[in-house]
Parts: structure tokens; sequence; C-alpha cells
């Protein structure tokens, strides 16, 4: 399939990886290159520029096909060596960045002068026009579905990407919810020029997580997911667990008076306990309600060639059905 987000970043099908806290290592990400797709390596999972040029390294070393990496500017004091990881991305010869978290302009001149290009990672319309404004070269639309942070707005995809659409002259893939071929033809009939996907690529054989987190995503429905941290202005979209349900108490408990410091313990450093060591308990970790549609684990090339596959049934079989005639 030929979009404008295939023949922008070179890839054989419009469908990204988003880049994902532990998840996004070079083996998560070459698997969904390989399959044609644009698999991502997050900046921030790797921490140091030298580990981040590694990373970069060992996903030549599996795959010749085009990968990028995602570049996530956090609300924190300890700000991680942003100017060293962009370098180590310029460096390492990777051509496609995916920033999010907070506006990129500061580093946009950089990538430009390099030739990468830059997709960053909206939850609103009046943010992807921003991005646009300062030169991204596309947007991922993030609607309240997505696992991780979907904004403070909580318009769902629905509205948000044919609005996005009206709006936009870049091109932009909905991100938030997708998980198959009804996703993709959905998304494009939005106005999409593609998808990404965040949970559903972790329950695949290749995600580099503990089988506790894929078995958690298939056990889990679209109801199992919860939003904290609003009260921070930092809302999250985690899957339900006694240690988030605590969370939520303390939440409660706080009010307006909650700091970060209250709910520490719920969600500081749980990530290599949760994604490497399966301790599925240990706190609060991004999850979508795409989970509901989740009930394998495919390789990335399988679930890729499926989605590839049902879209195609879908736009040439069902919706050609309905035309009139
Ligand atoms: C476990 C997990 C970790 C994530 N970590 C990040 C991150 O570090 N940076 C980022 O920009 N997005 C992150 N995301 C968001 C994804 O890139 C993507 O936008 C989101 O998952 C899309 O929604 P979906 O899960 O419904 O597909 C994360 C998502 C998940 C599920």
């Amino acid at each position: 399939m030929k979009t404008r987000i295939t023949e922008m970043f070179g890839i054989e099908h419009p469908i990204i990886q988003g880049g994902m806290h532990y998840v996004g290592l070079a083996e998560m990400a070459a698997a969904v290159s390989n399959a044609g797709g644009l698999g991502i390596i997050t900046g921030l999972t790797q921490g140091t520029p030298e580990k981040l040029a590694n990373e970069i390294a060992r996903c030549l070393d599996m795959t010749d096909r085009p990968f990028g990496v995602n570049l996530t500017f956090l609300p924190t004091v300890n700000a991680p060596d942003y100017p060293g990881l962009v370098r180590a991305i310029i460096e390492g010869g990777v051509k496609i960045v995916e920033t999010a978290g907070n506006n990129p302009a500061q580093v946009l001149p950089f990538f430009k002068d390099a030739g990468v290009k830059v997709i960053h990672k909206c939850t609103s319309v009046r943010h992807s026009l921003k991005a646009q404004a300062i030169g991204c070269d596309a947007v991922s639309v993030d609607g309240f579905e997505c696992g991780g942070h979907p904004g403070e707005d909580d318009i769902p995809n629905m509205i948000l990407l044919p609005r996005a659409a009206d709006e936009l002259e870049i091109p932009f893939v909905a991100s938030g919810g997708m998980a198959d071929g009804r996703s993709l033809v959905a998304a494009l009939a939005m106005g999409a020029d593609g998808m990404n996907m965040g949970t559903r690529f972790i329950a695949t054989k290749e995600a580099p997580v503990h089988e506790n987190v894929k078995r958690a995503i298939i056990a889990a429905s679209e109801l199992d997911t919860r939003l904290v941290m609003r009260p921070l202005r930092n809302t999250e979209r985690v899957m339900t667990n006694p240690a988030v349900e605590e969370l939520l108490r303390i939440e409660r408990e706080k009010g307006d008076d909650l700091k970060f410091e209250d709910i520490i313990e719920q969600v500081a450093g749980v990530y290599p306990r949760i994604m490497t060591e399966g301790d599925m308990d240990a706190g609060a970790w991004s999850c979508g309600m795409v989970a509901g549609l989740i009930d394998d684990v495919p390789s990335c090339k399988e679930l890729i060639d499926r989605i590839m596959a049902q879209a195609d049934a879908i736009i040439t079989e069902r919706l050609a059905r309905f035309q009139a005639g």
C-alpha cells in the first residue's frame, strides 16, 4: 500500500510501532521494520548517548530497513542529556525520529540539517498545527483511547482524526486503539495516511518483554485500563492492578493537594520490574483500551501481513458492496 507516510519514510506498509519505554529495544524495532513497518527504538530507555548509540548499532545489525528513534521530552528536573541523545541519533545514521511529550522546536534544526524526518506525537489538533508550523514532517495523532499519555482534552479518535484531517496539510498517522485491518481502513477513511500502534506490538513474539506482560494484555478487556495522574495534569492510561487501584485511592484522598511524591512508589522506576522481570503488580504501566481487541501473540510479520490482508479485503469486498449502483 502506498501512502504519503510510506513514501516519506521509505517503508512498505503504513504501520508504525510507537516508542515504548522498556519495550522499544532494538529487537522490537528491527522486527517491525523487517516486517515492512517502521520500528522505533525508545531513546530514554537507554538514557545516555553512549547506550543509545549502542542500541542503534545493534538495530543496524538486525535490519537493513529504515527504523526510527523516539525522543520523549519529559516534565522533569533531572533532564536527560538531550543534546547528546540527538547527536547519537544523527551520528548513528538514523533518518527518522518520533518526538513526543513536548514541543520539539529546540531539536528540530539539528535534525533538519542532518536530513532526519521528524514525526511528532500530538494529542490535539492545536498541538498538531503547532508541530506543522514549526516544521515537523508529519504527526502522529494520539486519541483518548491510547495507551500512555492521552493529554487532558479527552477527545477520542472518531472525532480527533477527521478534525486533524480538516486542518492539517502535512501527513498524519492515527494512533491509539489501532489493532487490525479494520483500524487501518478506518484511519485511512478518516484522513490519516497510516497508523501507529503501541499496545498491539507488545503482544508479539519478538517484543522483548516478560511473557507475563503479553499474558496480561491478552487477559485484559477494554474495561481494564485506568487514567492516573490527572490531578497532576500528566494523565496516563495504564493497566489496572492493585498498585494502580492504591494510586487512585491516594489521588481521591489527597484531592487537589496531590503531589508527585505521594504516588512515587506506584510510578517511579517500575518499568524494569514489570517489563523485564514480569512483576505485574509492581506499579503503573501504560496500556491502551485496545487490549480488549488483542487475543494472540503473533510474530510482527504475521501481525502486519494479517493487517494488510484484512485491510485489503475490507476495501475490495466489504466496502465495495456498499458502493451505489
Ligand atoms: C508500555 C507503553 C510504553 C510507552 N512509552 C512511551 C514512551 O516512552 N514515549 C512515547 O512517546 N510514547 C510511549 N507510549 C505510547 C505509544 O508510543 C503509542 O503512542 C500508544 O501506545 C498508542 O496507543 P495504543 O497503545 O492504543 O496503540 C507507550 C505506550 C505503552 C503501551
